[in-house]
């Protein structure tokens, strides 16, 4: 068997119609990123561990019933892999409608505005309308930390968050609780932020994709700390203001 430079076993697989070779072991979407062919994502982080939550990245397997999610399936010798199809194309859109039909779409009110992984999708994908209407979740902005402002309206729940608190800082302050529609990202008990074990690295904030977690606004603090003497204690233990 053929292997790379570094002695790793090489396999042959085909992806849309071209024959490729990549080191045995790798997911489809490692290797499509190997080969420079785009395939969208949203719950895939580089450095962290891949969980094939979003489905965005499906594609299709000659021989497998389902689309599979290329982030989580590694390649195997000979496989037939598309990565553009009409139905690749259509469960790619369909997810995000489904993501964005429980989502806010105020977009310009939004920290991210611009920024946002989902509305780049959104636009790349042409999603004018949301086909899906539906109970929406409706939880309050957890402002009570002195770093990072939580909102778990505008969380995917990809938990990319929950990854990077966990394997990268090894602080675990979040982590999915609930199930099925009242699914959260929160840290233990449902505290607020502010009283979880949170360090104020500002890591998650850095790996969300969407407007969920966001920089505590100091301009905003120092107003309210001038209203309430009280908050000026959170003030000193906030990372520094800095003055342009
Ligand atoms: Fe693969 Fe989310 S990026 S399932």
């Amino acid at each position: 068997a053929k292997k790379t430079e570094m002695g790793e076993k090489l396999v042959t697989i085909f992806i849309d119609g071209r024959e490729v070779q990549v080191p045995d072991g790798v997911t489809i979407l490692e290797a499509c990123k190997m080969e420079k062919i785009h395939i969208p994502t949203l719950c895939y982080m580089e450095g962290l561990s891949s969980w094939g939550g979003c489905r965005i990245c499906v594609v299709e397997v000659e021989g497998q019933p389902n689309l599979v999610a290329s982030c989580v399936t590694p390649v195997r010798e000979g496989m037939k892999i598309r990565t553009v199809s009409k139905k690749v194309r259509e469960a790619r859109k369909t997810n995000l409608e489904l993501l964005l039909s429980n989502h806010p779409l105020d977009c310009q009110l939004c920290d991210r505005n611009g920024s946002c992984e989902l509305q780049e999708l959104a636009y790349e994908f042409g999603v004018r309308e949301i086909r899906f209407q539906g109970e929406r979740k409706t939880y309050e902005v957890d402002q009570s930390s002195p770093s990072v402002k939580r909102d778990a309206n505008r969380c995917i729940l990809c938990g990319r968050c929950v990854r990077t608190c966990a394997e990268v800082q090894t602080v675990f302050a979040i982590d999915f609780a609930n199930r099925s529609f009242d699914t959260i990202i929160s840290p233990s008990l449902g505290l607020p932020l502010g009283q979880s074990v949170c360090v104020n690295c500002g890591q998650c904030i850095l790996s969300c994709p969407t407007g969920a977690l966001s920089e505590v606004s100091h301009i905003e603090m120092v107003w309210d700390a001038i209203e309430d003497p009280d908050k000026f204690v959170i003030l000193q233990t906030a990372p520094a203001i800095r003055v342009s």
